[in-house]
């Protein structure tokens, strides 16, 4: 706490109750704690809906008397002022070993630069923002900064994974029956897209994505983002005021992923 913010809070504490010396040097002790203190994070509703109530409240009691987080957080990278998709990969979401593996195969079968860009962020979804409905979030995502087709393509990958299409040599993964056991069965929404997909002009787009997906992680592999940097700058509409200052339908997408903690 620097002599400012010391004079300011025991100025008000004094004016405020004419407390005695001893009660305001142990308030004044406490609220220096607090300061010093890493501010808790009090995780999004969205994380605590299979949670029992009871579990929630404790944790959010335990954050009582604690500043709470607001901007950037120190155990974070910073984010510079204007920030680009790169900086993105390399202070949030790296080291986003799926999506590079991914990206590097499209590469390596010669396939065009927006399937590559796919490719590239097809699951950005869950490394920016959540694993389920992945596709559609990691879509509208990127909407205003990508081909149609590239969005297009990243939605409807979600649902295209789930079904195997034998001309292509795509198979449904092996790796689905351990995660979701050998009975599971998609959503209805997940088919009926899966079937819209299949008729539609970008079907081997998103077919694609599936294709390059890397269903089980290669540890031998480890390609790196410079691979990508020319198509990202051919093939992603980078806004000069950086991503989540430029006042597009998602920037507050971007702004929560450069903002993760922050308590509202
Ligand atoms: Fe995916
Ligand atoms: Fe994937």
């Amino acid at each position: 706490m620097n002599r400012r913010t010391f004079l300011t809070a025991a100025g008000a504490m004094g004016a405020a109750k004419a407390l005695s010396f001893s009660a305001q040097a142990e308030a004044l002790e406490e609220s220096m704690i607090a300061e010093l203190d890493a501010r808790p994070i009090v995780r999004s509703r969205l994380c605590n809906f299979a949670r029992p109530e009871e579990e929630i409240q404790a944790e959010l009691e335990a954050t009582r008397g604690h500043l709470k987080q607001m901007g950037n957080d120190a155990r974070l990278a910073l984010m510079p002022e204007k920030p680009t998709l790169v900086d993105f990969f390399e202070k949030r979401f790296a080291p986003a070993r799926h999506l590079l593996q991914s990206g590097a195969l499209a590469l390596e079968s010669g396939l065009d630069e927006e399937t590559v860009l796919a490719c590239l962020l097809h699951d950005i979804g869950v490394f920016a923002l959540a694993r389920n409905d992945h596709g559609y979030w990691g879509s509208q995502f990127l909407e205003p900064y990508v081909s149609e087709r590239v969005s297009w393509a990243i939605r409807y990958h979600q649902a295209l994974r789930f079904f195997p299409d034998p001309s292509v040599g795509y198979e449904y993964p092996a790796s689905y029956i351990r995660y979701f056991g050998k009975d599971y069965e998609p959503e209805p929404y997940v088919k009926e897209a899966a079937e819209y997909a299949k008729n539609h002009r970008w079907y081997m787009t998103a077919r694609q994505i599936t294709i390059n997906d890397l269903y089980a992680f290669d540890p031998d592999k480890n390609p790196t983002l410079d691979l990508f940097i020319d198509i990202i700058g051919r093939n992603f509409k980078q806004p000069k005021e950086g991503l989540g200052f430029d006042g597009s339908p998602v920037a507050h997408m971007w702004r929560t992923v450069i903002w993760p903690t922050n308590f509202l």
